[in-house]
């Protein structure tokens, strides 16, 4: 029976000897727990995104075990518990509606019960961000453990990669240069094993995320789902959410304005997705740390990006883990005195500590600093009279030769026009025009969804086009790639200028000099701004009517207004 010193919150619950002891324990009593489990050690909560609905997590039941091996080896109380799943592929409209739900299910769920510390289970792309800006909310000992990525994908002959394999066969199939049946084979091909996407998607760049920040143990963001060491990693963070919170290791120690810059700078090391952007924001507003949309353009501009992985690049997330996984890299990024050496991580080691002596067994992979994927990685942050409050711009996924380019808009008014247009034999468009597409904003859509990275026209895909300058207030998915603007601020349907773009305008987007420029005179955008009416809400009460009433822009992380602000100081630690 551990003799714990320190009484913990859970003792509030579990410690009494009166009536609401009793009642406290005995239904608990009715899982098969004995007494000795109420003997005051720290109650871990295994908070599961586990879903059959969330196939990235559908694993995670069985991963729960092995950290509950970790906790009770290490003498406290391992209790999983679920919260809302988020399956990236399935729900609708879009994840990103719930994220914020998710993270008020999260935060809730620890307040309200008897939990010291919890071990986050994290995979599909908006559960990660989700699950720690709940964790952060109540400023407990956290620690994620990420489900790993699926197995490569392999189709003919060769890898393909999740979701980046599905743009380029549904370019080629407009394109009439693959086969329906072709098509269809891949589907399989793609998903191999458990996991989420094997791609630097959303997924594995909150998996580095999480990392990077030191809030998973090392090589957290690339070991395969399917890897024992996958299961070691769970294990070992079971035992080590208890000593975090026999030290009392909150959330809080780990999360500073050096480990944000931490992970930033290794965002454009990895090529990861512009969806870290939005969801770092979010969790600095919780943890109430100042994080800036511009430090993302400042701290990430000279940073090379290292990694050799698609959409950017040629290879999978196996591949990385492979070749040393994320401690090599910020092992690299140090030569460069990027990182911020003493940064605190889940383990009790300073993120030095934990990498420096990480071996890069694969140059191909994660290339030396002097052959970098490329030189100036990170988020190009875009200001300008169409977006004041900044755009996003992923330099690594996009064409250099449209990196600077003046064109024509051709514009649509929101996701279901750009649907019943964009293959319109008829459209007025070629390569060098501009798509414009309004209203897929937080509030327009609503939700925010990953539909920045529009299709080109077929007609032009048919004749080899591959890239254009795109441009909107919506996401994209961290598996795409193109010369996207993304996150236009404001958005479309609060009145952002974005909502004055009229077919024919000119627009000139200049990535070096970070301008986005609508060619338009402010005397004409003022006349067209008389003249506009916000999108109908057609939201009827409910989850949606509150996110659509409180939800921020995106260049503040596209939280709900009333959930930031460090607030998880009023958690009681202790039972007296
Ligand atoms: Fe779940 Fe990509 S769909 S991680």
């Amino acid at each position: 029976m551990p003799d714990e010193k320190r009484k913990y919150r859970s003792a509030a619950w579990f410690g009494k000897t009166d009536k609401d002891g009793f009642v406290h324990r005995s239904w608990m009593r009715n899982q098969g727990f004995p007494d000795h489990v109420f003997d005051g050690r720290p109650v871990i909560g295994i908070c599961n995104t586990w879903s059959e609905l969330t196939p990235c997590n559908a694993h995670f039941r069985h991963i729960a075990e092995y950290v509950k091996r970790g906790v009770w080896e290490a003498g406290g109380l391992p209790l999983e518990f679920p919260v809302m799943s988020l399956g990236e592929t399935n729900i609708r409209p879009t994840a990103m509606l719930f994220r914020n739900l998710v993270s008020m299910d999260v935060e809730e769920s620890i307040r309200g019960n008897p939990i010291d510390g919890v071990v986050l289970l994290c995979g599909c792309d908006k559960t990660t961000p989700s699950l720690v800006m709940g964790a952060a909310s109540c400023n407990v000992p956290a620690l994620v453990v990420s489900g790993g990525p699926m197995l490569n994908g392999k189709y003919h002959g060769h890898d393909i990669g999740s979701g980046t394999a599905v743009w380029r066969f549904e370019e080629e199939l407009k394109a009439g240069t693959v086969s329906t049946q072709a098509y269809m084979d891949a589907e399989a091909c793609m998903s191999r094993s458990a996991g989420h996407c094997m791609t630097m998607g959303t997924a594995s760049t909150m998996a580095c995320m999480v990392e990077a920040l030191g809030l998973g143990l090392p090589h957290n963001a690339a070991i395969p789902a399917v890897d024992s060491r996958r299961y070691v990693l769970a294990h070992t963070a079971g035992a080590r959410i208890v000593d975090m919170v026999r030290d009392d290791v909150r959330i809080s120690r780990i999360l500073t304005r050096e480990a944000f810059e931490n992970a930033i700078v290794v965002n454009g090391a990895v090529g990861g997705s512009t969806n870290a952007v939005i969801h770092l924001l979010a969790i600095a507003g919780r943890i109430g740390v100042n994080v800036t949309l511009d430090d993302w353009d400042s701290l990430g501009r000279n940073v090379p990006t290292l990694l050799d992985l698609m959409p950017s690049g040629r290879f999978l997330m196996e591949d990385f883990y492979y070749a040393g996984g994320l401690p090599a890299i910020i092992r690299a990024l140090d030569e460069r005195n990027l990182i911020h050496r003493d940064a605190l991580t889940v383990n009790g080691k300073t993120v030095w500590e934990n990498c420096h002596s990480a071996p890069n067994w694969n140059p191909e992979v994660i290339r030396p600093l002097e052959k970098p994927m490329v030189e100036h990685g990170g988020i190009a942050v875009l200001r300008g009279n169409l977006a004041p409050d900044g755009a996003v711009l992923k330099p690594s996924a996009a064409s250099p030769h449209l990196m600077q380019h003046r064109g024509r808009a051709v514009v649509f008014e929101n996701i279901e026009h750009y649907k019943g247009r964009i293959d319109n034999p008829d459209l007025d468009v070629d390569e060098n025009c501009v798509l414009v597409l309004k209203n897929c904003g937080p509030k327009g859509y609503p939700g925010m969804a990953e539909v920045g990275n529009m299709g080109l026209p077929a007609k032009l895909l048919k004749r080899g086009i591959t890239d254009m300058v795109r441009v909107s207030d919506a996401r994209m998915s961290g598996t795409a790639y193109g010369t996207v603007v993304l996150h236009v601020c404001p958005e479309a349907a609060v009145g952002g200028n974005l909502a004055l773009v009229q077919d024919g305008d000119v627009i000139e987007l200049d990535v070096e000099s970070r301008r986005l420029h609508l060619d338009v005179s402010p005397e004409k955008l003022e006349r067209r701004r008389r003249q506009w009416q916000p999108p109908v809400n057609s939201m009827k009460g409910g989850y949606q009517q509150l996110y659509v009433e409180r939800v921020m822009q995106a260049n503040t992380g596209a939280d709900l207004d009333f959930l930031t602000g460090g607030r998880g100081d009023d958690i009681p630690r202790e039972s007296h």
